[in-house]
């Protein structure tokens, strides 16, 4: 029995859209690029569910032109800054996340970054493909190794534990800062020493984000920030880019305050700061970090498992915490 309007805002699995079509109507876009703000409102008068990615922003505007009905937003992405959390919740409406599925598949991309920057991967197939000159030599493009650094990772979640653990298996030493402690059996597992931030900015070879974007992490890395860091430290973002000033970390790596960066998220996607696109110790790739198959297809079902749920009156699996 159908239970209702469905907007999806994006592009999913077939099979996910099946299961969402046995309890609702769909609405999709007819092009797979992301919805304007005008489309959206167009698209959900009468929702009872959306189904959205982090390109959508949704509030009381896509609230009230939804109307009553609407039963619950299910963002397929773990991070929720795209979503005005308390006005939905304070209009009853269920807000989901898909926390726990893209774990591993966004740690493997950031450690790839990690890897690509301090090894200077682009920067070798930038060479090889603009067909310069080169031959073996013992001093030849060398990079950074792994083994005895100290990886600093800053919120040591799901995903910055799944980075910790990356980086003992490469013989790294993990400390990390973060609002609460992580549990005992965590800290001990990764051999995990936890500091006050700024400690961890001063000490750590690697630094890697995996906090939420929230108003506290805004810039969480600016100009200060980037100024405690050793001049041989290098920055991973994977979170989201608004965490780090942009502008800030352009300056500390033309200057050569920094040793490199690995960046998956920007600060105004789909732009790049035009200054890191020049640079070759900034390793880069656009928003990837869960963007597998596998992860994609985890993240759609666990999205319409939670429609699934909340239009058959039943909790929602998981709510944003
Ligand atoms: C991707 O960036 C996500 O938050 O899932």
């Amino acid at each position: 029995m159908s239970r209702g309007r469905i907007v999806v805002t994006a592009e999913l699995p077939g099979t996910v859209l099946d299961s969402l079509a046995e309890v609702g109507e769909l609405w999709v876009p007819a092009e797979p690029a992301p919805l304007a703000a005008a489309e959206l409102l167009a698209a959900v008068p009468g929702a009872r569910a959306i189904v959205s990615t982090l390109n959508d922003r949704i509030g009381d505007e896509v609230a009230d032109a939804a109307g009553s009905g609407l039963a619950i937003v299910a963002n397929v992405a773990v991070g929720h800054d795209n979503l005005d959390v308390e006005a939905l919740r304070s209009r009853g409406v269920a807000v989901t996340n898909a926390p726990g599925v893209l774990t591993e598949a966004t740690a493997d991309l950031a450690f790839g970054l990690l890897l690509s920057v301090t090894r200077r991967l682009g920067e070798g197939e930038r060479l090889l493909r603009a067909r310069r000159p080169w031959s073996f030599d013992l001093g030849f493009m060398l990079g950074t190794g792994l083994t005895g650094k100290r990886l600093g990772v800053v919120g040591l979640g799901r995903i910055g534990q799944a980075m910790a653990r990356r980086a003992l298996a490469f013989g790294m030493e993990v400390v990390y800062s973060g609002r609460r402690r992580a549990p005992l059996a965590v800290e001990r597992e990764l051999r995990a020493t936890h500091l006050p931030f700024r400690q961890v900015l001063r000490t750590a070879d690697v630094v890697t984000l995996h906090c939420p974007l929230t108003a506290q992490t805004h810039h969480l890395i600016d100009a200060a920030a980037l100024a405690d860091m050793k001049r041989s430290a290098f920055l991973i973002n994977t979170t989201r880019g608004p965490v780090v000033d942009e502008a800030a970390l352009a300056d500390a790596l033309t200057e050569g305050r920094l040793a490199g960066a690995g960046l998956d998220v920007f600060e105004h996607e789909p732009a790049v700061e035009p200054r890191l696109l020049g640079l070759d110790n900034v390793a880069l790739s656009p928003h990837l970090g869960s963007a597998t198959v596998e992860t994609r297809t985890a993240m759609a079902r666990l999205a319409a498992d939670n429609v699934r749920a909340v239009l058959d009156g039943r909790p929602p699996l998981t709510p944003v915490s």
